[in-house]
């Protein structure tokens, strides 16, 4: 299958991106301007969900009017910075399930150690939607679907609100049937993994940590 990247190029995503990007941005103002973007990315990254139709009354005359088809939505939070892109989604598809994954690097190997997996059942028959602000490296990003696919998840895809091109790569190459949502492509890694440009560490500036 295809490997895609799709990027949400929404002026209102745009501009609160450059919001959060912007050193001089408080935790408070972080937190609700990530809230408001993580809607606007709901928005784009549900936008093919099959429909189908119910016939309804309007007070006027008989319509088949579309309504989501049954295939239900799962949202997984990448934590702990996942839980940021969580709480928007939520607002817009209250009924969806919400499952998390806790992982992190390893200082000698640098792959990722998970450290926590709960998600809801019958996670094949669920369209899986997996959030984590920062695709960096990528290698968390993979390790979270490797999981997910393990616990029979079969139609996901994976949202960012910023990705760097390694990153990108490293994760195509390792699920290629899984296309990346994201709000901007930056330049680069550094040497300590952050994206350049950026906007540092997604969990400090949400939770005021560091
Ligand atoms: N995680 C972050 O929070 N920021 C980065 O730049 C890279 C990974």
């Amino acid at each position: 299958m295809q490997s895609a990247t799709v990027v949400i190029d929404h002026p209102l995503v745009q501009h609160k991106l450059t919001v959060l990007r912007d050193r001089e941005t408080s935790t408070s103002k972080f937190r609700g301007v990530l809230r408001e973007l993580s809607l606007l990315l709901a928005y784009e990254v549900t936008r093919d969900l099959p429909l189908t139709s119910r016939r309804i009354e309007t007070p006027l005359e008989p319509m088949d009017a579309p309504v989501l088809e049954g295939k239900k939505l799962c949202f997984v939070s990448v934590l702990r910075a996942g839980n940021g892109l969580l709480e928007g989604m939520l607002d817009l598809v209250p009924t969806a399930r919400v499952g998390h994954v806790g992982m992190y690097r390893d200082p000698e190997t640098l792959e990722p150690v998970e450290y926590y997996f709960k998600v809801p059942a019958s996670l094949d028959e669920r369209i899986v939607i997996v959030v984590d602000p920062m695709l960096a490296t990528g290698h968390s990003a993979a390790g979270a679907v490797d999981r997910l696919k393990q616990a029979g998840a079969r139609d996901i895809r994976f949202l960012a609100l910023l990705a760097a091109p390694e990153g990108l790569r490293a994760f195509h190459s390792r699920h290629p049937d899984v296309p990346v949502y994201t709000a901007a492509v930056d330049r680069e890694l550094n040497e300590k993994a952050y994206i350049l440009p950026g906007l540092g560490d997604a969990g400090d500036r949400m939770f005021g940590t560091k």
